[in-house]
Order: C-alpha cells, then sequence, then structure tokens
C-alpha cells in the first residue's frame, strides 16, 4: 500500500470514529434538546420540589434535562452552568445563589446562543438573561408584616412590643425585596416606638442570615436572647422563610416558651415546608407563604420552549436588574395559618395527609 493510500484509509478510518462518537453523544440524548437546570440548594425543601418539576416537565414536552444543586456553593454552581454549556444545552433554567457571580458564566452561556431563564431568583447585573418567573417577592414581606400587625392590632394597640428581623441573605436578590416589603408595614411603628428592637439591629444586612440556614437562624437567636432578653420577652420573631422560622422557634423554644401561652411569640416564614406545616399546627409557628412551584415551574417550561421556539414567553411585568427590565412572570402566593393549610395545601393536592403526618 502506498502512502498516499494509507493516508486515505487512515481519513476514512477518523471519519468513520467521529461519526460513531457523535452518534453515540446524540444518543445520550435521544437526539432531544437538551435543558439545564441549575437550584442552588437542597437544604431547603421547596428547591429538591422545584428541580423534579420541572425535569419532569420538560422530559414529558419531550426535552432531555440535567439537573444539579449547587449545595449553596457559589463556585460551585459556575462550574455546573459551565458543565451545561458544554454539554450542550440549549437553554439553562437557573435559580442563582449569588447572581453576581454568575455574570462570567452567563455571557459565555449567551455567546453560545443558550437562552437563560432567571428561576425564582433574579439575575442581576447582567444582559444576559431572557426571561423571569417569581413570586412578588415584596408582597411576601408586606403578607409577613401585615400578619404581624393584625395580630398585635398594631393601628390601635400601644405596645410596646419586642421585635426582632431574621432577613435572608444580601447574596439573594430576593432577600432585600423581601426586608423591603416587611419595612413597608412595620416602619411606622418601629419609628412610633410601638414596635422596639432591644438588640438594635434593624438593616437588611444586620439581621441576614447566611445561606438561609436553619442553624445559622437558631444561633443568632440564640444570641439575641441571651443578650438582650434577660429581663424581657420577645412577642415577635419576623423571619423571611421556613428554615430561618424554624431555627428562630427552636432557639424560643429552647429559652422556655411554651407554644399557645399568651407569651409565645409571632414567628413568620414562607414556602410551607413540610417540617414547617408541623410547627404550624403544633403552634410553634404563627404563619408561613404558600408559594406553589407546580405554576411556578409551569411558567418557567412555557417561557422557556417558547424561546426555543423563537416567541415571546408570556409576561405580566418586568423586573429591573440593574441593567434592563427583564420581561416578568409573577405568580400568586397565599399566606397559611392553622387555619386554612389543609384547603390551601391539601385540596390544591400539593401535600397529602401522609406528607404532613
Ligand atoms: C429565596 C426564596 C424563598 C426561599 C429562600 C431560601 O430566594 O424566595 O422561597 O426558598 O430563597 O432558599
Amino acid at each position: 500500500m502506498n502512502i498516499k493510500l494509507l493516508k486515505r484509509a487512515a481519513a476514512v478510518l477518523l471519519t468513520a470514529i467521529l461519526c460513531l462518537a457523535l452518534a453515540s453523544c446524540a444518543d445520550s440524548t435521544g437526539g432531544k434538546t437538551m435543558i439545564g437546570i441549575a437550584m442552588p440548594t437542597k437544604s431547603v425543601q421547596r428547591w429538591e420540589r422545584d428541580g423534579e418539576n420541572i425535569k419532569k416537565g420538560l422530559e414529558d414536552a419531550g426535552y432531555s434535562t440535567m439537573v444539579e444543586f449547587a449545595n449553596d456553593d457559589t463556585a460551585l454552581q459556575v462550574s455546573q452552568l459551565e458543565n451545561m454549556i458544554n454539554r450542550g444545552c440549549k437553554a439553562i433554567i437557573v435559580a442563582a445563589i449569588d447572581s453576581v457571580s454568575l455574570s462570567t458564566v452567563l455571557e459565555q452561556a449567551k455567546a453560545k446562543g443558550i437562552y437563560i431563564i432567571s428561576y425564582d431568583r433574579l439575575l442581576t447585573d447582567t444582559q444576559n438573561v431572557d426571561f423571569y418567573v417569581t413570586f412578588d417577592n415584596k408582597k411576601v414581606g408586606t403578607e409577613m408584616a401585615q400578619f404581624v400587625s393584625d395580630k398585635l392590632d398594631l393601628p390601635n394597640a400601644t405596645g410596646p412590643f419586642n421585635l426582632e428581623i431574621s432577613s435572608g441573605p444580601p447574596s439573594d436578590n430576593n432577600a432585600g425585596i423581601i426586608y423591603s416589603g416587611m419595612m413597608e408595614i412595620l416602619q411606622q411603628y418601629i419609628d412610633s416606638g410601638k414596635l422596639v428592637i432591644p438588640s438594635g439591629q434593624v438593616t437588611a444586612a444586620e439581621t441576614a442570615i447566611d445561606n438561609w440556614e436553619l442553624a445559622n437562624s437558631q444561633t443568632r437567636m440564640e444570641n439575641l436572647l441571651n443578650g438582650f432578653y434577660t429581663d424581657k420577652k420577645i412577642n415577635v420573631a419576623i423571619c423571611a422563610n421556613d428554615t430561618i422560622g424554624r431555627g428562630a422557634a427552636n432557639a424560643i423554644l429552647a429559652a422556655g416558651y411554651t407554644p399557645g401561652s399568651a407569651d409565645y411569640p409571632i414567628i413568620t416564614g414562607q414556602d410551607c415546608e413540610i417540617a414547617t406545616i408541623q410547627y404550624i399546627i403544633d403552634g410553634k409557628q404563627s404563619m408561613s407563604i404558600f408559594k406553589d412551584t407546580r405554576t411556578l415551574g409551569s411558567r418557567a417550561i412555557e417561557a422557556t420552549i417558547a424561546l426555543l421556539d423563537g416567541k415571546t414567553p408570556t409576561s405580566n411585568g418586568v423586573s429591573n436588574n440593574k441593567v434592563f427590565d427583564v420581561p416578568t412572570y409573577n405568580c400568586e402566593l397565599v399566606a397559611v395559618t392553622k387555619d386554612n393549610y389543609k384547603s390551601v395545601l391539601i385540596d390544591s393536592g400539593y401535600y397529602t395527609e401522609e406528607d404532613l403526618k
């Protein structure tokens, strides 16, 4: 065989190998369009359900998926997104841990024409986001504060009542919005002295709980109770979500407060986590906010498919992400207490009776 023939044979062989490799790649996704789903953590119950819902919905619609949870580790979330880009995802649905840390990887995604759907938490400081699906986070804050105001009858009562605030971390864009919603109602009573904050910790930064972690919230509340409440009672622990609420409740219970008694404080939360519904039933937490993640998931799926099909997703508002007004779909939410949890959560099929046992 001469050199020319040998070269040709080698080229044919190489082409054959490449074809086989490509075919096996296509096989791994069944030739389907792949979508990345990047969730922040499993340490808050909702994200696991969000991830599973979106995966199932997209797969039912004929797409293949890659789902990742980043353990609240920003570097890990960046590498998960890089992996989604490298594996050929055509769209990525992402709930950021810290949106600013994603700006470079979002640029890389955009350069490849990948659609970016910001899920629940707004991707800020970037132009590389196509759509945002969320709940009205301001309303999350106002609903919690309104609940406190109604319970204490703040417009008419003389007080003073002792209050402590526990917010989400500033790295999550939602945290500041929820805080501003709370303050829209509470600030006037803090100013008038009807609500007193013995710790003096008021701002979103001072009251932030790192990673929304239950343990961090519990430790902070223990410190507040030991430091500022040796001679007084806490009347309200306004907490930005359920993990923070349960953490505060654990510290309050350990300090000897009895659920159901007149001096047990009002404790708020959001997400209607299964563990929290039990706390609500037992009188350890006063309320939560139900955000139907099935609706949020469906909206995210609908938007993703619309974008892939070259259409404009249905929106009902915009959210400014410091660079532009991102087209947004805001989903409804509802406050949940001992009185309505059954009709809201069980009758809607979100949880079964079994889940709450
Ligand atoms: C927020 C979200 C909440 C809660 C929290 C902790 O961004 O709005 O629903 O889950 O994260 O993960």
